[in-house]
């Protein structure tokens, strides 16, 4: 499966512009964390890129959330590999995290909302001049951005990154596409 084909079948799945982005920022970061992890930089692209293809289709249902998205990315031809990720990303299905991409996306979906809260409060609304150092400060207010799970995202260090060079990575990855985030 091409990245366009994989973008084809998100538009095709998805009408949330919003969605779309996270999905969007979520593959920047796991690009930019498996380029300086080692790691194969397509597979974990695609797997960020792909992660919450199902949630308009399971409307909220938990406990087929991720697991449709898992089908349909095995479907479009996603390895094993990634379509485990993509199952156990959602922990509602009790499906242990294993891989170090499965842990490296746990992490990852979070940060996003919590980057792209830390700029909308930015007086141009942009993330050009948001420094990872304001990023860190959100972090530790409990209230901002409630939805962005702290804990999972500390769950950085199970992949082998200190948590100030994740969000580092982060913010410089989301920063580069700011233009597709509209940010
Ligand atoms: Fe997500």
């Amino acid at each position: 499966m091409t990245r366009e084909e994989a973008l084809n079948s998100i538009k095709a799945n998805v009408e949330n512009g919003n969605l779309i982005k996270h999905m969007l920022a979520t593959e920047a970061i796991m690009r930019a964390l498996a380029r300086r992890l080692g790691e194969d930089e397509e597979e974990w692209g695609l797997t960020g890129l792909l992660h919450d293809i199902d949630v308009e289709l399971t409307q909220g249902d938990m406990h087929s959330h991720s697991k449709l998205g898992a089908d349909l990315a095995g479907e479009l031809g996603a390895s094993e590999t990634v379509t485990h990720a993509i199952l156990c990303h959602n922990e509602a299905h009790g499906t242990p995290r294993e891989t170090k991409l499965d842990k490296a996306l746990f992490c990852v979906d979070p940060l996003t909302g919590l980057i792209t809260a830390a700029a909308l409060v930015r007086p141009d609304r942009k993330l050009a001049s948001l420094e990872a150092n304001s990023v860190m400060k959100k972090f530790k207010q409990k209230g901002f951005a409630a939805g962005a799970n702290r804990q999972q995202i500390t769950q950085c260090s199970e992949i082998g990154i200190e948590f100030d060079q994740f969000i580092e990575v982060g913010l410089v990855a989301m920063q580069a596409i700011a233009a597709d985030l509209g940010l």
